[in-house]
């Protein structure tokens, strides 16, 4: 298993480019499987998640084409509507093929996805969603089975809390449903507008994406498109966070900055310089440690929860104590006792972490739980005085594309160790 060796104490300079959105990314595949037309998707992260994603719409009959950076697919025909558990255990998302599958082919297979580091991670909401819409759906043998022999119909869904991918599963089924169908209580994350607006270009009819109530007029059939995936403004906040947290000075590029709002208003609170750097880029500066602020993650456009890891490991070395809070997820504090090791000094009373700042950090040999977690033992890594390993930096791999040779580039002291 790969780690990553971290010399800790080096400000960052530069530049740190932006990757398209591997959030985006897979919805958008999934949305290949509802024409037989090709589809051609750009700015594709080379990341784990969507080699695994790829790897599953070939398993279904897709044909697949990368070229540099772009996807080519074509699911003229798919003999095997399913995603098998094999696939599937790697890679929670896999639930966002239910939709597309029984809206085109008129039945799904899907193995269930399993919890994972951060929660139980459950897909009841998007299966009562397709239910509304007229699937027919059974559970059994750790499979989630999909029927519509008649296809589907419109009808009003209205989730009981939001749900990113569940918004988007129903959406992908909706526009191929008979008749009209309305999302309420949607969620407004920009990788479901991105979504929508792919839909909109292959001649789906959606209006609302981006609020919390979507209204869809069903078609017959969808057609052949082309589109770019929009920056990951996760990544894109992990780098920010990078910035601030070695008192460096980087522009953050190929970003959207509207996208990370929340993280901006945070940051120049507790200290940091963020400013416009031109079109779709940031430049973060820093210096000293930063005031302790509180966060509480929400659904966009609040705070998000994929950040909360890496804001956290900033907060570690704050003057002050920050009280962060997680409400979306039931079990994401994993980082903490890894931070811990790092002399971090952090309390967890229920969904809240007391942050208690640190004038330092020092280098230790820690392990990584998960994506965002990983993210946050490194940016902790680039602060603490001294070597530190991470190891099980396959979950980095999920989520960021080559982040050690970035990070290289802007000086940071990492490299990747193979076994
Ligand atoms: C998406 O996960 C993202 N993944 C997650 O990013 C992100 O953390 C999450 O949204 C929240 O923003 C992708 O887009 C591929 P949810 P998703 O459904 O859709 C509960 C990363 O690091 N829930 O919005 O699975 C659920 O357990 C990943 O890139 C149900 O109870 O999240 C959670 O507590 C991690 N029943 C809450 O709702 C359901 O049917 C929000 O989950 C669905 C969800």
């Amino acid at each position: 298993m790969d780690k990553f060796q971290i010399t800790g104490g080096t400000p960052l300079q530069g530049e740190l480019p932006v990757s398209g959105s591997k959030n985006a990314a897979l919805p958008a595949l999934a949305a290949c499987l509802l024409t037989a037309e090709p589809v051609t998707l750009r700015r594709i992260p080379p990341v784990k998640d969507i080699a695994t994603m790829q790897k599953l719409l070939a398993y279904t009959g897709a044909q697949i084409d990368q070229q540099d950076g772009s996807v080519r697919i074509e699911a003229r025909s798919l003999d095997r509507p399913e995603a098998p558990y094999d696939v599937v255990k790697t890679m929670r998302a896999s639930s966002l093929v239910l939709g597309p599958l029984v809206a085109r082919t008129g039945v799904a297979r899907v193995s269930m996805p399993g919890g994972c580091a951060i929660g139980a991670r459950p897909i009841n909401m998007h299966i009562s969603a397709l239910e509304l819409l007229g699937a027919e759906i059974e559970q059994s043998h750790g499979y989630v089975e999909a029927r519509a022999p008649q296809g589907l119909r419109g009808g009003r869904v209205h989730f009981d809390r939001i749900t990113v991918t569940g918004t988007e599963d129903v959406l992908m089924a909706a526009v191929l449903a008979r008749g009209e169908t309305i999302i309420g209580n949607a969620a407004r994350e920009p990788e479901v507008t991105d979504l929508a607006d792919l839909l909109i270009a292959m001649g789906a009819k959606i209006e609302g994406a981006g609020s919390s109530t979507i209204r869809v007029q069903g078609v017959e059939r969808l057609h052949g498109a082309e589109h770019t995936i929009i920056p990951d403004r996760i990544e894109a906040g992990t780098f920010m966070l990078a910035a601030a947290i070695t008192e460096g000075d980087v522009v953050i590029s190929n970003c959207n900055p509207e996208h990370v709002s929340a993280l901006t208003v945070k940051m120049q609170q507790a200290g940091a310089e963020v400013a416009d750097a031109g079109p779709g880029a940031l430049r973060v500066r820093a210096h000293g440690r930063p005031t302790a602020i509180d966060v509480t993650t929400e659904e966009y456009p609040g705070f998000a929860t994929d950040l909360q890891a890496q804001y956290m490991a900033w907060m570690t070395i704050a003057q002050g104590i920050s009280f962060v809070t997680e409400t979306i997820f039931e079990n994401r504090f994993m980082h903490t006792q890894e931070l811990a090791r790092m002399g971090a000094n952090i309390r967890i009373v229920g969904r809240q972490a007391i942050v208690a700042g640190e004038p330092e950090l020092t280098g230790a040999q820690v392990i990584a739980s998960d994506l965002r977690a990983s993210a946050s033992l490194v940016l902790a890594a680039l602060r603490a005085r001294g070597q530190s390993t991470i190891d099980r930096v396959y979950h980095m791999d999920r989520g960021y594309e080559r982040i050690e040779e970035k990070l290289a580039a802007a000086g940071a002291r990492i490299t990747r160790l193979t076994d």
